[in-house]
């Protein structure tokens, strides 16, 4: 799928660039944006799926039924299905994705991303003797002022879309980077510091997306007196720094790997920087990193401060290094696949229990001007859950009046079994009808 292939490097890192999927709720005019993407949103109320009564989604078939009276307990945050999921405008949280709130993947020492999170803390406490604080509790439920305001996300920016981003209510959401916490944590006085959590996005369906994925976050700070002998500026001792330790990272998660460095952007740190290894024949995207912008740290009251932040996805790191080819298999309980990890040990290579025959079903619909992929591919999710591999647009045509037809292959497989013709007929008429009742499509 090429739009999947491009969106591959960007899944796990927060770019600038909006993705063609998200541009409905691309606004220009930085007063009003928030206002328009509500107003947008509210306007679009009778296609858009977040409107209609929660019940219509629990005829499902795949999603996992959580009692709504039980309660979290999220980074020592007590919450319930209620206050997450709601029946409001301003809410897009399904029930899918409530049923992964608190799984916490990270904190399994068992769990490869567990396991590579713990080699990561390695890394850190070998080489800065203990100093960098470890955070992997802090609860996902964020403020959009923690997730976007206070690390300079322009108000314009595409990740703050309801297409893109899981809403609480306007001004709550499920945050969709580590980031989140970097503003809070230097306000409390850490300086040095390591956070790994679970993120939310709404995204497209493929053996490299899925919309709750885990990052981790890395930020020093240093003061005058750490750079003032050195004969460079703060900025420059702080992208040396970042370099130096992050190559030693790689290193030390890779092996004596080739490396290169890429410009980049993010609106938290300036300058912005890449780093990419080679790595079985391909380059690949190792993470996303910066010098800290001096903004950030004068609003925690750091003004003389310079320091580097890092954000890295952890499963597309342990997709390679632990041979792993669909990133549903991180939430499989199947002992075929928990069973091949080991606690301490990233080099074990994933050995495929089998291979499940896949089903195509393709659909082809009249989009209209609020039709989004992610709004489809939440549908889908819903109906289907982890049955579903892969949504691809495998036509595209606008008629003589304008109309503009998309035609959709949905890949079923499981990862455990073999589906049975009823079972994925079931579930394809049931995405069938909640597509054209609740994204108002015309289905040809
Ligand atoms: N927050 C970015 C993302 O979600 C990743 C990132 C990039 C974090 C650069 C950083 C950074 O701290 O400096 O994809």
């Amino acid at each position: 799928m090429a739009v999947a292939a491009l969106t591959f490097a960007a899944h796990h890192i927060l770019h600038s660039k909006p993705k063609p999927s998200s541009s409905v709720f691309l606004l220009n005019s930085t007063t009003l944006k928030t206002t328009i993407t509500f107003n947008n949103f509210i306007s679009i109320s009778s296609a858009s799926p977040f409107f209609l009564p929660r019940h219509k989604s629990t005829q499902t078939a795949a999603v996992a039924s959580s009692s709504s009276s039980s309660v979290l307990e999220l980074g020592g945050v007590k919450i319930t299905k209620q206050d997450v999921v709601k029946d409001e405008p301003t809410n897009n949280v399904p029930d899918l994705i409530f049923t992964k709130l608190g799984l916490q993947l990270h904190r399994r020492d068992h769990h490869p991303l567990g396991i590579l999170k713990n080699a990561i803390y390695d890394y850190f406490d070998t080489n800065y003797n203990n100093q960098f604080h470890k955070f992997d509790d802090l609860c996902p439920i964020v403020t959009t002022k923690a997730n976007f305001d206070e690390v300079l996300v322009p108000a314009d920016h595409v990740s703050r879309s309801y297409n893109d981003t899981y809403y609480v209510d306007a001004e709550t959401v499920l945050r969709c980077h580590t980031s989140a916490h970097q503003a809070d944590l230097l306000r409390k006085g850490y300086s040095n510091f390591l956070v790994t959590g679970d993120v939310y996005r709404r995204d497209s369906i493929d053996s490299t997306h899925y919309p709750v994925f885990h990052q981790m976050e890395g930020v020093r700070v240093f003061t005058p007196s750490d750079w003032n002998n050195s004969g460079i500026d703060g900025t420059l001792y702080a992208a040396q720094d970042l370099k130096a330790c992050l190559e030693g990272l790689a290193r030390h998660l890779f092996g004596a790997v080739e490396m290169r460095w890429v410009d980049s952007y993010f609106p938290f740190t300036n300058p912005s920087f890449e780093l990419e290894i080679y790595f079985q024949e391909k380059w690949l995207e190792v993470l996303g990193c910066g010098v800290m912008e001096q903004e950030i740290l004068k609003r925690a009251g750091k003004t003389d401060n310079a320091a580097w932040a890092f954000g890295l996805g952890l499963e597309r790191l342990a997709m390679v290094l632990f041979d792993i080819p669909d990133i549903r298999l991180f939430w499989s309980t199947d002992k075929r696949f928990t069973s091949q990890f080991t606690k301490g040990q990233l080099g074990i290579k994933f050995k495929p229990f089998s291979k499940y025959p896949p089903c195509y079903k393709d659909m082809s619909f009249w989009i209209n001007d609020s039709f989004t992929e992610n709004n489809l591919c939440e549908i889908v999710r819903g109906v289907a859950g982890d049955l579903a591999e892969e949504v691809v647009l495998i036509d595209n045509f606008t008629n003589k009046k304008g109309m503009t037809s998309h035609c959709y292959r949905i890949t079923y497989r499981s990862m455990e079994r073999s589906l049975t013709d009823e079972e994925i007929n079931e579930l394809q008429w049931n995405v069938r009808d909640q597509v054209q009742s609740q994204m108002n499509v015309e289905l040809r």
